[in-house]
């Protein structure tokens, strides 16, 4: 099943990104995926507001991943926010042992993630940012982890 919304402007992007904090458990993966400039970053901004971040979350496209400690009733303590953009192999995937850091108390949003969906296997969620004619954009989330959420997406998808 496929859970979709739609976001007229950056701002309902980044407010669909804050309402989607309360589906995330610790230990999860998320992988973002969508063309350059489609609204990844502006979803994890949101999502960083939703756990309780107060810095200022920017594009980690120059460092592959940046932490971000929060505070939020789901007791994830840190979002790690990547960008497998510049990846050249897998191999670079795999040392940020990011299956590791989400354990301990973490989870993980990956923008590229497509570049790295072979490494994580099926247990992802999975967001597609897909622009449309008007500059809108659908949010589509699926994967084996969305299953076990559908409570939490058919709130998310309602809003
Ligand atoms: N409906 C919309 N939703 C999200 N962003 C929008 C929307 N309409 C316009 N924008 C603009 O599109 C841009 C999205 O940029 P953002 O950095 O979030 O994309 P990205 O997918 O992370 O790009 P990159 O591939 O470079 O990492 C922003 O400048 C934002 O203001
Ligand atoms: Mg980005």
């Amino acid at each position: 099943m496929t859970w979709r919304r739609y976001c007229a402007t950056a701002a309902d992007c980044a407010a669909a990104g804050k309402a989607f904090a309360p589906v995330l458990r610790i230990g999860d993966i998320v992988l973002l995926t969508g063309r350059l400039g489609a609204g990844k970053t502006t979803f994890v901004q949101g999502v960083a507001r939703g756990l309780g971040v107060s810095e200022r979350v920017t594009s980690p496209t120059f460092t592959m991943v940046r932490e971000h400690d929060c505070t939020n009733a789901m007791g994830i303590e840190t979002l790690h926010h990547c960008d497998l953009y510049r990846v050249e192999s897998l191999g670079e995937v795999l040392d940020l042992a990011l299956g590791e850091l989400v354990e301990e108390y973490g989870v993980a949003l990956v923008e590229w993630g497509e570049l790295a969906s072979s490494v994580f296997g099926r247990d992802v969620l999975t967001i597609d940012v897909q622009v449309d004619k008007t500059e809108g954009r659908n949010l589509l989330v699926d994967g084996a982890l969305a299953e076990e959420r559908r409570d939490e997406l058919n709130r998310w998808a309602s809003a």
